[in-house]
């Protein structure tokens, strides 16, 4: 959501400051749902919930501006002085490891500079904006009607000075008790891997939580699985540990035995690489690669591949992975394996959907 200056907002007084004056706002662009939802019914919003709705302010670095800005009200001069230094060019480098590299959040940076006492109006225009999160669905709606299930990795890493940072949706979500009842503004956008018809083969790849999606297809397919005969599925998981992050183990397991979706009886097969527990890396693509036969066979029966997942490099790797194997068991050169594999696409049989 872009904001307006403040002249924009009217306030309307129904309190003391601290939250409880409430507001109407008029955004400049609605891409803030719920925001949407109060500005559109000209409703007023208390000051503490808008904060909530749209301003980051424990997590995303400021920007450079945010501290030309602090210069101008810090009233400590050894205080004006650094934030100087850190808004010229000379300070660029050394505010680039102070604020990204350490992931300072507004809140902390106000803090390390206390005479600073930034006036809302200014705040609220400088502020990074608050971003939604996307998550894939990894429960059918046939199995499970009425619920959406997520499947989240709390994120977090340690900064070049060892401080610990934790991602700010992940973990809030993590925090939540799951015995109580809460509102969470939520949305529903239409993702790149569409649910795919029952006589479809598939070949799905999903380490860690690109599983998330595969999850809710297995669910689906096995339930359609009762009552007619449904197209084999392999699926290819990839995690750290066999005994840390195997995610849904007992649910891939079970339906890889007894004549289940994901069974060599059913034409189906289930693979995991464990990426840590040996000293050389075991990644998806090594089992891809390991299954190149099963994988031509069903390729060639029309199936579709799958790909979901956190790491960046990924979906390349395996991209690779599939071009060795139609060149190898297609007796094809490389650059018609290449070409093959883009026709796939186009043809809305290979969709991959990676995130960082
Ligand atoms: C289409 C789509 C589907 C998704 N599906 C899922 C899903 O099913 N499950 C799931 O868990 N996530 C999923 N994600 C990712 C999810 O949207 C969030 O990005 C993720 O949960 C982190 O959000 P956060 O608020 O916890 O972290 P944030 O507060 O947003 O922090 C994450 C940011 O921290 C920084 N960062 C993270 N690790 C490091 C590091 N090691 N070193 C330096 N900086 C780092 C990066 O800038 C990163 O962008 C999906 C994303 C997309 C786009
Ligand atoms: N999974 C966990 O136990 C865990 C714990 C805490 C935080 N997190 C955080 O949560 C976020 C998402 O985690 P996630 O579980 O979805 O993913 P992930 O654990 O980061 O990755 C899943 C698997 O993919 C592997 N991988 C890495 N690069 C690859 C490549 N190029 N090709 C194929 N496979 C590759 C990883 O191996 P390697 O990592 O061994 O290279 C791991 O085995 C990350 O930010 C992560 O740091 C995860």
């Amino acid at each position: 959501m872009c904001m307006n200056k403040i002249s924009n907002y009217t306030k309307k007084e129904k309190g003391l400051n601290g939250g409880t004056s409430e507001y109407l706002v008029h955004p400049k662009e609605m891409n803030n749902h719920l925001l949407h939802t109060h500005t559109s019914a000209n409703v007023p919003i208390k000051l503490k919930t808008f904060v909530e709705l749209t301003m980051d302010v424990a997590s995303a670095p400021p920007r450079r501006y945010f501290f030309e800005v602090m210069s101008y009200f810090a009233t400590a001069p050894h205080e004006k002085e650094k934030l100087q230094y850190f808004a010229s060019p000379e300070g660029r480098d050394d505010l680039y490891q102070y604020n990204q590299k350490e992931r300072r959040s507004v809140l902390e940076v106000l803090e390390d500079f206390p005479s600073v006492q930034m006036p809302f109006e200014w705040l609220v225009q400088l502020v990074p904006l608050l971003k939604t999160r996307a998550f894939s669905i990894s429960s059918s709606p046939i199995a499970h009607s009425n619920q959406v299930h997520l499947t989240v990795s709390v994120v977090s890493w340690m900064t070049p000075f060892k401080r610990k940072r934790s991602g700010l949706c992940s973990t809030w979500l993590a925090k939540l008790d799951p015995e109580q009842s809460i509102y969470i503004p939520a949305w529903f956008q239409k993702g790149a891997l569409s649910p795919p018809p029952p006589s479809l083969p598939l070949i799905l790849i999903g380490p860690g939580t690109g599983c998330a999606p595969f999850r809710g297809f297995v669910e689906e397919r096995a339930i359609q699985n009762e009552s007619s005969a449904t197209a084999p599925v392999l699926f290819f998981f990839g995690c750290r540990n066999e005994d840390g992050d195997f995610l849904y183990r007992d649910f891939w397991l079970s339906h890889s035995q007894n004549g289940g979706v994901l069974s060599e009886a059913k034409g189906g097969g289930l693979f995991v690489a464990f990426s840590r527990d040996q000293p050389q890396k075991v990644y998806v693509q090594h089992k891809v690669r390991e299954n190149s036969r099963k994988i031509w066979n069903l390729l060639t029966e029309g199936a579709a591949i799958y790909i979901a997942g956190s790491s960046t490099k990924m979906p390349s790797d395996v991209l690779l992975a599939f071009e060795d194997i139609v060149s190898k068991e297609g007796g094809l050169p490389r650059e018609s394996a290449v070409r093959l594999l883009r026709t796939l696409e186009k043809a809305g049989r290979y969709h991959v959907e990676a995130w960082s």
